[in-house]
């Protein structure tokens, strides 16, 4: 593993705090990157509940909870850069608050409506404060064409928006927040008011690169129509005074144990730089 000294962990806080998201220069190599593809793989064939599929279809939408069950993404998430990323972003120690793989196959995925994630967290699960970042690897090279994430930078300044438009369904089923439909999203007008005061940027980038996103920033991706599946892979850290008031959603969605995780080191998930 190289050595990611911490000086350019200054400049990535600085760069969070401004825009909400940003890139680390370290990204995992491709030899790391085809060991989490092949995970993905196993995952999606064991099909259990935390396997959610397009609406209509047999392609796998998202995958959740698995670094509970699958080795290697077990380790992923206690990587020693991974958490001391989400220790200087959150400025606490953090546990896993939620773990997924969204796959956006090819042709098939769908799209993101325009959302926070803290309105998702905050009415579901009673999360208390923002105190909590997403690191998101993506699995496939990303690019303008395959569903990437569309950011509006310097939203999460704003805050929480509110819960947003509420559609109306099964509130006891957790899988109605998981398809192209869901409820706390924010309405397209309101999300191109933003954009006309903040711009709006694609996260684009090679498989393996490393992005973290503030759980306030704004964002949606688009339908997947080009030849290329965009896997992103996304742990959500969250700070360990920061537990969930009302944790009932299923454990491979939201985490129970807060206890700190500590890191371990594995050799089959070295960094470069980008
Ligand atoms: C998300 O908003 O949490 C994910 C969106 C995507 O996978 O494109
Ligand atoms: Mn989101």
């Amino acid at each position: 593993m190289i050595e990611t000294d911490d000086g350019h962990l200054a400049e990535l806080i600085a760069e969070y705090e401004e825009n909400g998201w940003c890139r680390s220069p370290f990204r995992f190599t491709d030899p790391a990157v085809n060991v989490l593809r092949g995970s993905l793989d196993a995952v999606c064939r064991r099909g259990g509940p935390e396997v959610v599929h397009e609406k209509g279809s047999t392609a796998v939408r998202a995958v959740h909870g698995c670094h509970e069950f699958e080795e290697a993404y077990a380790m992923l998430v206690r990587h020693p850069y991974l958490l001391a990323l989400a220790e200087a972003l959150t400025g606490t120690p953090v546990y896993v608050y939620q773990f997924k793989v969204n796959l956006k196959q090819a042709r098939e995925g769908q799209a993101w409506p325009w959302h926070q994630d803290f309105a998702f967290w905050n009415a579901e699960d009673g999360l208390p404060t923002p105190a909590a970042v997403t690191l998101a690897v993506p699995l496939d090279d990303v690019h303008e064409n395959n569903g990437p994430l569309n950011l509006i930078p310097g939203s999460h300044r704003l805050g929480y928006l509110g819960p947003g438009k509420v559609t109306p369904g099964d509130r006891s089923d957790w899988r109605r927040n998981f398809d192209a439909d869901p409820e706390h999203t924010m309405e397209a007008d309101r999300a191109r008011e933003l954009i006309d005061s903040f711009g709006s940027t694609r996260a684009t980038g090679r498989a393996g690169t490393i992005q973290a996103f503030h759980p306030n920033i704004v964002h949606s991706s688009s339908d997947n129509a080009s030849p290329d599946r965009r896997a992103l892979l996304m742990v959500s850290y969250n700070s360990v005074d920061n537990a969930p008031l009302h944790p009932t959603r299923p454990e491979f969605l939201v985490g129970r144990n807060t206890d700190q995780l500590k890191p371990r080191c594995d050799e089959r998930f070295p960094l470069e730089a980008v």
